[in-house]
């Protein structure tokens, strides 16, 4: 990673092994140097010295992207972040340094919102606490309430964050005949018209749900959005899930509020530190399921977020609008 660079190209920095077919286009055009692991980030030091020659950073959500990084970068001109999310970035300052920053979305959508509905399913009917239970040799008889859980269909599910994933989410909720009330910043009237959701005000929407589904980006707004306060307003056989990013969650207030039997259950794909420690409270839990991010994690949607993040960045080095660029001032600023 430290080799000679050709200075007539673009240099384009990836922070994880990605496919070599995947990243064909990006080769094409620019230097490419890969991070050379697929399952550890990429060390601060090498993404430092990295960014001080890229053009592009091809990042994960796992990298922080801050002014450090941006001040060393100074011929940086994109930052393509492999998520929707982009949480990680500081967008101002890229905005400041006139660095585009992109992400993936769309691509994503049904993929998330299929993980979503399979962990309430499995929080609501058990199926982890009853997979481990039948390996562990513990099924002794058929007995009437062995490992009952709680009913999805026909009951009300309150999402918060109706974006475009959230919307997804909402559609299979209709499939189970569930009655959909939502939150968002902005009331959303055509999916209202088509999804048969009832918008609320966040208050109302804990007091009603029997699933509260958490789909809100992460930002200043939204840090600790669900603190001791909106776990006391949750009704006591609520089931919580997030799948959207842990800090929107105050996690010391989920533990007590479960332990309390202020809410009934807690899905998880998301949490503030990541990778969790194994020794955290939530993981002792029983009525708690845990993932690790796996949201967006098919194989089929993976390789189209890389490839969504490889023409984001060829559009930025070859003078083109990318496709999905979160900081649209830059358009009006664009580095040459
Ligand atoms: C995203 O794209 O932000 C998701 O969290 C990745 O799974």
């Amino acid at each position: 990673m430290e080799g000679e660079i050709d200075m007539d190209k673009p240099y384009i920095f990836i922070t994880r092994k990605l496919p070599e077919e995947v990243i064909a286009p990006l080769r094409a055009i620019g230097e490419v140097e890969m991070w050379p692991y697929d399952d550890v980030p990429v060390a601060r030091d090498v993404l430092l010295a990295n960014a001080k020659k890229a053009d592009a950073l091809l990042t994960m959500l796992s990298d922080r992207i801050d002014r450090e990084v941006m001040e060393v970068g100074e011929k940086l001109k994109v930052v393509a972040n492999m998520a929707v999310g982009f949480d990680n970035i500081d967008v101002p300052v890229a905005t400041e340094y006139g660095i585009a920053v992109c992400n993936t979305p769309d691509v994503l959508n049904d993929t998330t919102a299929d993980l979503t509905f399979a962990l309430l399913l499995a929080t609501a009917r058990r199926i982890v606490e009853a997979a481990e239970y039948i390996k562990a040799g513990e099924w002794k008889s058929w007995s009437p309430f062995l490992l009952a859980g709680t009913d999805v269909h026909h009951k009300t599910i309150g999402i918060v964050g109706l974006g475009k994933i959230g919307q997804a989410v909402a559609k299979r909720a209709k499939g189970f005949d569930m009655n959909i009330l939502y939150h968002n910043r902005t009331r959303n009237e055509e999916a209202e018209r088509q999804l048969g959701a009832v918008y609320c005000t966040f208050q109302q929407l804990l007091q009603a749900a029997d699933f509260v589904v958490c789909l809100t980006p992460l930002t200043a707004e939204t840090r600790h959005l669900f603190n001791r306060q909106a776990f006391r307003w949750m009704k006591k056989s609520a089931i919580f899930i997030n799948a959207s990013r842990g800090a929107v969650v105050d996690e010391e207030a989920l533990y007590e509020a479960l332990v309390a039997g202020e809410i009934a259950a807690a899905g998880l794909d998301v949490f503030t530190k990541e990778p969790v420690d194994p020794s955290h409270p939530l993981l002792s839990l029983k009525n708690v399921v845990a993932l690790p991010h796996i949201g967006s994690a098919s194989i089929e949607t993976r390789r189209k977020m890389m490839e969504r993040s490889c023409r984001n960045i060829l559009a930025v080095l070859t003078g083109e609008t990318p496709e999905a660029l979160v900081n649209t001032e830059w358009l009006a600023q664009k580095r040459s």
